[in-house]
């Protein structure tokens, strides 16, 4: 006979603390979690809730508190432990093993159980098929794009026989397609029982698919509600403690007169791309992952080779054979990857950020201590990076925290362009509305930006014109204060 009531609780959190040195990641959590239900949690950058992932998965110890887990008591599990148990996590910073195979990467340390070498290989198969990856499994994990590394991380979680599966941020590196998978698969998961614990900093997520949300802020649980009775301004205002009126500023003015111009650049991907980019200006680029994005911005700035390159700064011919060249003569970027080509992860917060402005902040050979503090400060205070102080390693700040840290670098430097490749992804609200109001800021002291984002509202808010790239050259530019976000992703769909 079917029972009509709430299902039973499959996790429950009584109670969980934990301190890390100079702060209080969690303050006396308490949250249930039951099967079959998708439990979104959102919170700004550093609110915990990472911390909170990985205690359950075994990575941290908790300092007090009690974790339950299909009604027996959980004290210490290894990771190991955790997945054996049920309990699956897909980390926000991923945690393959670059050097090994696909296949190797999913069944890691249980090959003999799994039929040795091609078992391995053709389960691996078998389950990213079932997530519609097409991803070589004899591949090298390092040769992968970050949603291609996801799509193995997910594949890996279902190789378990997992009964919570947690996804921390997992859509902040997928395209549109991808998603519509991944929810997908969030789904057949969800119908065959398997409790969701899915974080994001994308709201239309929460209210996509999410059953249950809970919003932490500060190391504390703000509340835990049903999506269906919870407004997206009273979800936003849990989160930040107070009510934010717009999720943008107002749009900055644009624009003097042509400071870039890539006359042309031929690569065997790009197709004869020009572009140009004026004084003052937010130039939006719009393109789907593959679309020569990257690609653009790589030849630009000298990191890879091109069939011919004709680059115009102030009128002038420029030769940026290196990014060196390009920072020399005021080129920034802040690159999507940031982990793998930002970050230095074993060095503190201030180290980080004064990288970019090293030459400045050196005499005879020696790093001056003290302006570097104070540069770092700064951008510390700006960009209301969440840490002890700046002589913490960058590594233990949350995600988002990371990311703010890394953008105040080249901030620092007031580039004359700067090119930002998904500023705000894993950024919380909050935070991201300080990020638009400092891009507004650089524009005013008369930097130019090229914004690439695959968040549609983001470009259309802020930039003063859009540029569509599609299958290697630009096909479309747009007004975006007149242009809709369905004729902007039409027109960057379009293939020749
Ligand atoms: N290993 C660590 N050592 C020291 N402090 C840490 C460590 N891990 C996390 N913290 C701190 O704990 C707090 C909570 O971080 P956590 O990563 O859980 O945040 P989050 O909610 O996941 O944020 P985000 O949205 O940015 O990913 C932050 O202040 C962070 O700096
Ligand atoms: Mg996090």
């Amino acid at each position: 006979m079917a029972v009509a009531s709430a299902p039973q609780v499959l996790l429950s959190i009584n109670d969980v603390s934990k301190a890390f040195p100079g702060v209080k990641a969690l303050d006396h959590v308490t949250l249930e979690v039951r099967p079959g239900r998708v439990h979104g949690i959102v919170g700004e950058n550093g609110a915990g809730k990472s911390t909170l992932m990985k205690i359950l998965s075994g990575v941290y110890e908790k300092d007090s508190g009690e974790i339950v887990f299909e009604g027996n008591v959980i004290d210490k599990v290894t990771p190991v432990q955790s997945m054996k148990m049920g309990l699956s996590i897909i980390y926000q910073e991923l945690n393959l093993v670059n050097t090994m195979t696909v296949g190797e990467n999913i069944f890691l340390g249980r090959f003999s159980e799994s039929g040795g070498r091609a078992g391995v290989h053709a389960k691996a198969r078998a389950l990213l098929d079932s997530i519609g990856s097409k991803v070589n499994t004899h591949r090298q994990v390092s040769e992968l794009s970050v949603s291609d590394k996801q799509m193995v991380e997910i594949a890996k979680a279902l190789s378990f026989d997992s009964k919570l599966i947690i996804m921390d941020e997992p859509s902040s590196s997928l395209t549109a397609d991808e998603m519509t998978k991944l929810i997908q698969i969030i789904h057949d998961l969800k119908n065959k029982g398997i409790a969701i614990i899915y974080i994001s900093h994308k709201l239309d997520e929460i209210f996509g698919f999410c059953d249950v949300v809970t919003v932490m802020r500060d190391g504390h649980v703000i509340a835990t509600r049903d999506v269906s009775s919870i407004t997206r301004n009273e979800m936003i205002a849990m989160m930040v403690g107070r009510t934010i009126e717009n999720e943008f500023p107002p749009r900055p003015e644009a624009a003097g007169e042509t400071i870039l111009e890539i006359r042309s650049i031929k690569t065997r991907k790009l197709r004869d791309v020009k572009l140009t980019l004026r004084k003052g200006e937010i130039l939006g680029l719009v393109g789907l992952v593959g679309s020569g994005r990257t690609e653009l911005v790589r030849a630009l700035f000298g990191a890879d080779k091109v069939a011919a390159k004709s680059i115009y700064l102030d009128g002038r011919p420029v030769n940026i054979n290196s990014p060196i060249d390009a920072i020399k003569l005021g080129l920034a970027m802040v690159p999507e990857d940031r982990k793998l080509q930002g970050l230095l992860l074993g060095f503190s917060v201030e180290q980080n950020i004064s990288l970019a402005v090293l030459a400045r902040l050196t005499e005879y050979g020696f790093i001056k201590d003290k302006e570097e503090a104070a540069v770092c400060e700064r951008q510390i205070k700006a960009l209301n990076v969440k840490t002890p102080s700046g002589k913490t390693k960058i590594r233990t700040l949350s995600g988002g925290n990371q990311q703010k840290a890394i953008l105040g670098r080249w901030l620092e430097m007031s580039p004359r362009v700067l090119v930002l490749d998904e500023p705000t992804k894993g950024i919380d609200v909050g935070a991201k509305y300080e990020i638009y109001l400092l891009m507004k800021k650089i524009v005013e002291g008369g930097g130019s930006i090229i914004l690439i984002s695959s968040e549609l509202p983001e470009v259309l808010h802020m930039s003063n014109r859009v540029n569509t790239i599609c299958d290697g050259r630009i096909n479309g530019e747009f007004d975006p204060s007149t242009a809709s976000a369905d004729e902007i992703m039409a027109k960057a769909f379009e293939f020749a």
